[in-house]
């Protein structure tokens, strides 16, 4: 038996498709990947002076919401967002079962690295370590890749600016996101080991591409017809 068209739940019931996009870096990179998939948001989206978190696109079908790069992934997560732009990285400290990363993007290329300070990085050898302590933003990750090789780490969990930490005596190393490595140089610190090559990824939440196929289908392929263009 047909349903009556009242009780029929439909795209645009569900209002539009929102992407959320990660403040600072990666968002200056993502403005002419943006254009090249045809999403134009409202102008103070790029601008991050602006204290608006969600900006409508030229498409009716489609909002930008614009967070911090770890919460990219939890807004996806959740369902909050239906699509997303997050580093490697995220991905890899949180390995969300409800996240599926379609597209590597090729932009936002940086490194997860062990550093240390100059001095200790020349005078000790690291693989006779059996304890170690470690500053990051990364707890997954850095206590997986000690574990790995049979070293026992303590964590210290720090949101930013953890390349003080090994100075003030908070820990041994630290474990980051390089880029330019000049965060590193200006603290007195030196990348030891490469634990991992990040770049940035279109991320989808699995219940809407079930719930919402064609719509979320139709953004991926946009994305992809970009990265060919
Ligand atoms: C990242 C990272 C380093 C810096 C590395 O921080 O945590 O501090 O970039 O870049 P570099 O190798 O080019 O110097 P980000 O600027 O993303 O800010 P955050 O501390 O808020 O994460």
């Amino acid at each position: 038996m047909d349903l009556p068209a009242s009780n029929l739940t439909t795209s645009s019931d569900l209002g539009p498709v929102i992407l959320a996009l990660p403040k600072g870096r990666i968002l200056k990179e993502l403005g002419p990947v943006l254009a090249r998939a045809g999403i134009t948001p409202a102008a103070d989206c790029m601008n991050e002076d602006s204290r608006r978190l969600r900006f409508e696109t030229t498409d009716p079908g489609l909002d930008v919401v614009r967070v911090r790069s770890f919460d990219v992934a939890t807004f996806v997560a959740h369902g909050a967002a239906q699509i997303g732009v997050c580093g490697a990285d995220v991905l890899m400290e949180f390995d969300y079962p409800e996240i599926y990363a379609p597209l590597d993007l090729g932009i936002g290329g940086c490194r997860i690295s062990v550093a240390a300070p100059k001095g200790l990085a020349e005078e000790e050898d690291s693989s006779r370590w059996s304890r170690i302590t470690v500053a990051s933003k990364y707890p997954g990750i850095a206590r997986k890749h000690y574990a790995q090789r049979g070293i026992q780490a303590e964590i210290v969990h720090l949101n930013g600016a953890m390349e003080l930490a090994p100075a003030l005596g908070l820990s041994k190393v630290i474990v980051d996101l390089v880029d330019t490595g000049s965060t590193l140089r200006a603290n007195g610190l030196v990348e030891t080991e490469v634990i991992a090559h990040v770049t940035s990824r279109l991320i989808v939440n699995r219940t809407a591409l079930k719930t919402r196929p064609e719509e979320i289908a139709g953004w991926i392929n946009r994305f992809r017809a970009a990265l060919a263009a």
